[in-house]
């Protein structure tokens, strides 16, 4: 099973490479953030927590995050996973290392999105104006912005501590980003 994990801030780029990588490695895409948003759309209970969280650009508790997670591990045909936006907080990462130890898996490598913040609020701000998703709005994406500097971050160095961690140039365009990620991938995964 080939379990990649994808990091970076908002508007790195990891819904963009993730979507890329699925096809190249036969894989299913998790994104917690657009889970949530589908939760949203539905009006589910789920949803109507969320949405309080994501309006603001804070993170959804963990509680919430991992339960709604461990229901979409049953599925035993599944060759792996892109992790896009989750885990975004060391106990999120815990708790994801638990559960594929639980079956037998790991995190086989986490690749780093690195973007300038200049450039995520530049790439945020016209995303939204092509996809119109309601937290990119400038208030907003600078909230975003502190919480994974402030929350999600040192799940960069829990990772890196494992050695499972490489970063990639995230300002390069998504053809030159997309060879690096794979390369770091084909040379570095823990579980090829
Ligand atoms: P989430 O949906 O995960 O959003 P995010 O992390 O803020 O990241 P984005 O989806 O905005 O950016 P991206 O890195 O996917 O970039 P993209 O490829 O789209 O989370 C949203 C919210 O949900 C959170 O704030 C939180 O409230 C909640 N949430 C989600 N997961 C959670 C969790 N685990 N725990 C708690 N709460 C959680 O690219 C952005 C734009 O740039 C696009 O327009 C794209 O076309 C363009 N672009 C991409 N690559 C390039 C390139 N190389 N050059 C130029 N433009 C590019
Ligand atoms: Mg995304």
């Amino acid at each position: 099973m080939l379990n990649i994990l994808l990091f970076g801030p908002p508007g790195s780029g990891k819904g963009t490479q993730s979507k890329r990588l699925i096809q190249h490695y036969n894989l299913n895409h998790l994104s917690t953030g657009d889970i949530l948003r589908k939760e949203i759309a539905e009006q589910t209970p789920l949803g109507r927590i969320a949405q309080h969280y994501i309006d603001k650009g804070e993170l959804v508790p963990d509680e919430v995050v991992i339960s709604m997670i461990e229901e979409l591990f049953e599925d035993k045909a599944i060759k792996g996973f892109v992790f896009d936006g989750f885990p975004r907080t060391v106990p999120q990462a815990k708790a994801l290392d638990n559960m594929l130890l639980g079956r037998n898996k790991t995190i086989c490598i986490m690749v780093v999105l690195e973007v300038d913040k200049e450039e995520l609020i530049k790439r945020l701000l016209n995303r939204a104006s092509i996809e119109g998703r309601k937290d990119d709005e400038l208030h907003i994406i600078e909230n975003r912005i502190k919480v994974y500097q402030n929350q999600t971050a040192p799940v960069l160095d829990y990772y890196l501590k494992q050695g499972k961690a490489f970063k990639v140039n995230g300002m390069q365009t998504e053809d030159e980003v997309f060879k690096d990620v794979c390369y770091n991938i084909d040379n570095f995964s823990k579980c090829l």
